[in-house]
């Protein structure tokens, strides 16, 4: 059966290949497989851009491209080179200085857009609708490619289950089964149809794999997990990306079960190529060869490079070993020289593919123009970011803000007005300049007089003076604190201890709550954050993450409800950090946490999380009846019928779970088999049917096959993973 992947094997173009290598000098392949940054030799101090960055910074940077190993085809690829001339000049000088005239590959982290700076990923998924993800991926690749660029290192499927982690920003949450839907829809976004359309670009699955199970959620720590978790919860997304036809997977930077996935085979070369059957190539991460020397699997740069390409990984990523250390290799019949042969043939494939032989010069200055920062772009960032947005509390109805009765709006916090912040991490494309702050957003979108304070700053480097916080509170009739994690605090190397607010932020709110005055907390982060002091005393409470270029439209839309929140949390919020990992398609144990003192619990806080999984409100209300059950040999249909029962029209996530009762290998308490998302006006009803594929009710077994086991199963359908119509069916 033809897959995506099947067909990126052309015989027109395996068949250029092979001219092509039959020219190739071993040197030449050496090149293919090495991919460059520039390297900063001045004009740049990286401590003080990770400090305070500013895009700006780069631009005195002083770099060296390598331009004579260019000009002698000894460089396949390039990450970090920006600005559409400095690539066409490199590419100049490699398609018509080199010898064979083989044209660069140039990649870089467009992660959640170019300039058009959406939504972290993390965020996005809220939305539960991946279509719209594979919209800003689209557009992402349509000003990436049209600054030169030819490759993205994203989308990051990395399944996350601990929110101190910082990268839980950038991917899709804890779950396998959504995380595939937006795996996919990121790759058919980045890609297109036709690999050859210049405005698209190469996508890349990331980090391959297991990188989220960070022990301790510390960052590139060690990950130990049993290899049917491997398969059954961080594989699926990978997966789906190669199901898409991705063109490149990233190895990871993580030790899995004691062997580095930059030089894992049984993941490189037995999952990938032979369980997924992948033909693109595999890019490690940055230095990630050259640290198995660190990880203690290799004795030096060369014998990692070794090892790494023996494992399944094709291209390095900036160790340069393997530009330096294959001819030696090879040479001494250290390293099979079709070893070398099979990862040059996988980076040309991609090349032939992306139709860099025929058109290596992408774009120009005037498309460039047209197609960055485009109202439509920035339109659909408006609707990417309101749809991200997680309701969590609205007591009392106090939102959506009436615009004929508030006169005077306090707006208090570190970020109201912070617009590098509402970027999010990897976002250095993106420029604080294109982004409308919060403060901005809400002074747009109401008559009322605004009065503005910052209370305190994030971190809390600052002394705490809230006396002019508090006097503009007193005077309005709503307080809307804006507050959370600056844009540093989360992404790669910022893993947390606590997951509290940072600094004096917590402190400001109690301040706030002391005036009397209705209490609206708009959070800005990008992680989930354990606020339970929060929950509990906020009259309202939005969950807006970090939302990029149009953050501040989209929260006033939601504040004075030009859009009814609709987003869904896609990883479960703990109360503490003490519960971390956390996530609700846990095993039940054999004394699952109850009243009952020897039962699985803490003596010094609770059990459930402070939201889970799924979880978010709408200014409307939905209820769920007639739930109905069609069991079938190889489908089951379950249907129910959800109803707005409120005075506004609104969007619900109808979802779906199972658990398989009793089986060779415990499982999952619940598990996300289905989502559909849903407009009804009040009143309305609809009956919600989802087709259960009896063969998606499996797990890999001891043995490690995948099977579906005869035996009761239940079932719900409901607004999130601690609630709903429960049924139950047997499998035969
Ligand atoms: C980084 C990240 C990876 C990124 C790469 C290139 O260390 O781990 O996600 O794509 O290097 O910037």
């Amino acid at each position: 059966m033809q897959t995506k992947q099947s067909q990126l094997i052309k015989p027109e173009i395996e068949t250029k290949i092979d001219g092509l290598m039959a020219q190739m000098t071993l040197l030449e392949k050496a090149g293919q497989l090495t991919q460059l940054g520039p390297s900063i030799v001045g004009g740049f101090d990286f401590n003080a851009f990770m400090e305070n960055p500013d895009p700006e910074m780069f631009k005195n940077a002083q770099l060296d491209f390598h331009e004579d190993w260019i000009g002698k085809g000894e460089v396949g690829a390039y990450l970090g080179v920006q600005g559409l001339d400095e690539i066409n000049r490199l590419q100049k000088i490699a398609v018509e200085q080199s010898r064979l005239g083989i044209p660069l590959l140039f990649g870089l982290d467009v992660i959640h857009g170019y300039r058009t700076i959406f939504p972290i990923p993390l965020a996005e998924a809220c939305s539960w609708e991946p279509e719209l993800a594979r919209k800003t991926a689209e557009v992402a690749a349509r000003e990436a490619s049209a600054a030169g660029l030819h490759w993205t290192f994203a989308p990051m499927v990395d399944i996350a289950r601990d929110a101190r982690w910082g990268r839980i920003a950038e991917g899709a949450g804890e779950d396998p089964y959504l995380g595939s839907a937006f795996a996919a829809a990121r790759v058919r976004g980045f890609q297109g149809d036709d690999l050859s359309d210049p405005q698209h670009v190469a996508a890349c699955a990331k980090h391959y794999i297991g990188y989220g199970g960070a022990v301790a959620g510390r960052d590139y720590n060690t990950v130990e997990m049993a290899l049917q978790t491997l398969q059954d919860i961080y594989l699926p997304p990978f997966a789906a990306a190669a199901e898409a036809g991705v063109l490149t997977f990233m190895s990871g930077f993580n030790d899995l079960n004691g062997v580095p996935t930059s030089a894992n085979r049984y993941t490189l070369t037995e999952i990938l190529r032979g369980q997924l059957g992948f033909n693109g190539f595999v890019v490690s991460d940055s230095n990630s060869i050259g640290e198995l020397v660190a990880h203690g699997y290799a004795a030096d740069r060369k014998d990692a490079g070794k090892k790494a390409l023996l494992a399944g990984v094709d291209m390095d990523m900036v160790t340069k070993s393997l530009r330096f250390d294959i001819p030696e290799l090879v040479e001494a019949g250290v390293l099979p020289l079709d070893v070398v042969d099979e990862a040059v043939r996988r980076i040309l494939r991609v090349k032939f593919l992306l139709g860099l032989f025929e058109r290596p010069y992408r774009s120009s200055a005037e498309n460039e123009a047209a197609n960055t920062l485009s109202a439509a772009h920035l339109e659909l960032a408006r609707e990417a970011a309101r749809r991200a947005i997680v309701l969590l509390k609205n007591e009392g109805g106090i939102l959506p803000l009436s615009q004929e009765k508030i006169r005077k709006i306090a707006v208090i916090g570190p970020l109201a007005d912070s617009p590098f912040d509402m970027l999010g991490s990897w976002a250095f494309t993106g420029s604080p300049r294109d982004v409308v702050s919060i403060l901005s957003g809400i002074k747009s979108a109401t008559q009322a007089e605004v009065l503005y304070a910052p209370g305190c700053d994030i971190n809390g480097k600052q002394p705490a003076d809230f006396a002019q916080a508090i006097e503009a509170a007193m005077q309005a009739e709503v307080v809307i604190a804006v507050v959370g994690e600056s844009a540093r605090m989360s992404g790669e190397a910022a893993s947390r201890l606590e997951l509290g607010l940072p600094g004096h932020q917590e402190s400001l709110l109690k301040a706030l709550k002391e005036t009397g005055k209705p209490l609206v907390v708009v959070l800005s982060n990008g992680r989930p954050l354990a606020l339970p002091w929060v929950a509990q005393n906020a009259d309202a409470l939005l969950e807006t993450w970090q939302l990029g270029v149009q953050a501040g439209p989209a929260v006033a839309d939601v504040l004075f409800g030009a859009y009814n929140p609709s987003g869904k949390l896609v990883a479960t919020v703990p109360y503490v950090v003490g519960q971390c990992p956390i996530y609700y398609n846990h095993p039940n144990t054999g004394r699952p946490s109850g009243d009952f003192w020897f039962t699985s619990r803490y003596i010094d806080g609770p059990f459930e999380p402070l939201y889970p999984f799924g979880f978010g409100l709408s200014y409307t209300t939905f209820a769920y009846a007639d739930l109905e059950i069609l069991p079938g040999a190889k489908k089951i249909t379950v249907s129910a019928t959800v109803t707005n029962t409120g005075t506004v029209m609104g969007e619900e996530v109808v979802q779906l779970y199972i658990r398989d009762v009793a089986a060779s290998r415990v499982r999952p308490v619940r598990e996300l088999k289905g989502f559909q998302k849903i407009l009804l006006a009040p009143e309305q009803g609809q009956t919600v049917v989802f087709e259960l594929e009896v063969a998606s009710l499996g797990f890999h077994a001891e043995d490690m096959q995948y099977v579906v086991e005869p035996g009761q199963f239940k079932v719900w359908v409901g607004t999130n993973s601690a609630e709903g119509l429960e049924g139950e069916f047997q499998v035969r």
